[in-house]
């Protein structure tokens, strides 16, 4: 059985070159035929081809000066496979092909048949590497749900109860660090749910000061307390029929805890100020990083709440208990952060991602995030070279002293990282993150469009 594919030949003498080329047509290849090596290059840098024929020996440029050149840019299948001629008995010169990753080489004078048969098994190899490459990305996407990515054991268990829970209407208890992607979980179980065209409201317990959580939660009428000029609706009756994510719920006082206790059992609350009882139908999500059963038997915690809300626990363990998971996020966010910079990246240049398996990671896949991000845009090449890459540990601040960027990409970075820090302390409330840095709403609103902050 023979391969068909596109083979480009090169070979500054003429007839030779005509009589190969012949004899793969004939074969059944398409063909592209040159006799000189310039020209040769520019058609390997508009299209691909599958297999490179080249001669060794000819005027400007040898067919060992072409391997070189192609082979540091690439490697198949994205560049095609390369079989050398060499005409004298310089077997060297075809070694050093070999080396440098060429698929096989001839000498001359070669029958023809010989000649067909290399390409043949050329094309095979390159037929191989294109479908590996298909099987590899198919892989790849089924470790990528809605954003989650992870292929590590631990975090295929967390997705698949993730879409198992979904199904449910269950409260979910979810534990682990900071920046293990809680949130997202939490998303993932919302968007997989039936309720998902219903609201997935989101209160961050941590970030409301005591006094106004009460309120916040269940709403208030008008006149309840001193301020209440109107009634407002609580997070619980916005969500209705949806999902509450309740982040940090560590945080919360115990006189609330007990309140909460009350919604989660009788699925009803009464608004600040009110007399009347309001029933919801809402799924509750909520999250920590602390260890709530040590809380409980502190004392700091409500037992009863503890066990109304462990209905189904997700752990989502720490980053450097999955290092595993460090490859396919790193390339998950150099694709999310290179599409959104409009810049080229390949990859990281060798041995930098054992460097990254083997940090601690105390920010876990957050921290992780910046570092890639944040490479990504100072990166003067396409291969994000090591020493772009700095984990700064939580904080992140901008690199200093990279020789190769420019003032105004350190400065950007320094924008970027200052408004999302902002933003993230005042809880994703704007106004308050626009106080926070001493600036108006309005400006604060340019500086995240003009760095796509979310
Ligand atoms: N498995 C993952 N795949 C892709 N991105 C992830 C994953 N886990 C976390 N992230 C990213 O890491 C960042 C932090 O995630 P998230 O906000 O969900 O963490 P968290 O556990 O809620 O943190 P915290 O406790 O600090 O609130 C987010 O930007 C998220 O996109
Ligand atoms: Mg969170």
């Amino acid at each position: 059985m023979t391969t068909t594919g596109t083979v480009l030949i090169v070979d500054d003498e003429a007839k030779i070159l005509n009589a190969l080329a012949q004899a793969l047509r004939v074969d059944g290849h398409e063909v592209v035929a040159t006799g000189s090596p310039r020209g040769a290059q520019r058609l390997l840098a508009q299209r691909m081809f599958d297999v490179l024929v080249v001669d060794n020996l000819m005027p400007d440029l040898t067919g060992l000066d072409l391997i070189r050149e192609l082979s540091s840019a690439t490697a198949p299948p994205d560049r095609p496979q390369i079989v050398m001629m060499t005409a004298h008995a310089t077997v060297e010169s075809a070694i050093e092909a070999m080396k440098l990753g060429a698929f096989d080489y001839l000498q001359k004078p070669f029958e023809i048949d010989e000649l067909l048969v290399t390409v043949n098994r050329a094309l095979d190899l390159q037929r191989l590497r294109t479908e590996h490459r298909y099987l590899i990305s198919e892989r790849d996407a089924e470790f990528n749900h809605y954003g989650l990515v992870g292929r590590s054991r631990r975090m295929q268990e967390v997705i698949r109860t993730a879409e198992v829970v979904a199904r449910s209407k269950s409260t979910v208890l979810i534990t682990g660090e900071t920046g293990t992607g809680k949130e997202m979980v939490a998303r993932v179980i919302h968007y997989h749910s039936a309720q998902r065209e219903m609201p997935l409201i989101k209160v961050n317990c941590a970030a409301i000061p005591e006094t106004l959580l009460e309120s916040e939660l269940f709403g208030h009428v008008r006149g309840a307390f001193t301020g209440a000029t109107g009634a407002k609706k609580g997070k619980f009756a916005l969500a209705d029929g949806g999902t509450i994510f309740l982040d940090e719920i560590g945080t919360m006082s115990p006189a609330l805890q007990a309140k909460l206790l009350r919604v989660l059992q009788e699925r009803e609350f009464e608004p600040l100020g009110s007399e009347r009882t309001q029933k919801v139908d809402v799924r509750v999500i909520a999250a920590t990083n602390r260890d709530l059963r040590q809380m409980v038997s502190d004392g700091r915690f409500q037992e009863d709440l503890y066990y109304r809300l462990d209905v189904i626990p997700v752990h989502i363990p720490a980053l450097r208990e999955r290092p595993e998971d460090i490859p396919v996020l790193v390339e998950h966010f150099i694709a999310k952060h290179a599409q959104r910079a409009g810049k080229r990246i390949d990859g990281l240049e060798a041995g930098v991602l054992e460097t990254l398996q083997a940090s601690d990671w105390p920010g876990n896949v957050r921290e992780l995030e910046n570092t890639v991000e944040r490479a990504v845009v100072l990166s003067p090449t396409a291969t994000i070279p090591a020493d772009v890459i700095r984990i700064l540990g939580a904080s992140a601040s901008p690199p200093a002293g990279l020789p190769s960027l420019s003032l105004r990409q350190n400065l950007d970075w320094a924008e970027r990282e200052t408004v999302r820090r902002a933003l993230e302390s005042a809880g994703g409330v704007k106004k308050d993150a626009a106080e926070v840095m001493g600036i108006s709403q309005r400006a604060l609103s340019y500086y995240l469009a003009k760095h796509r902050v979310e």
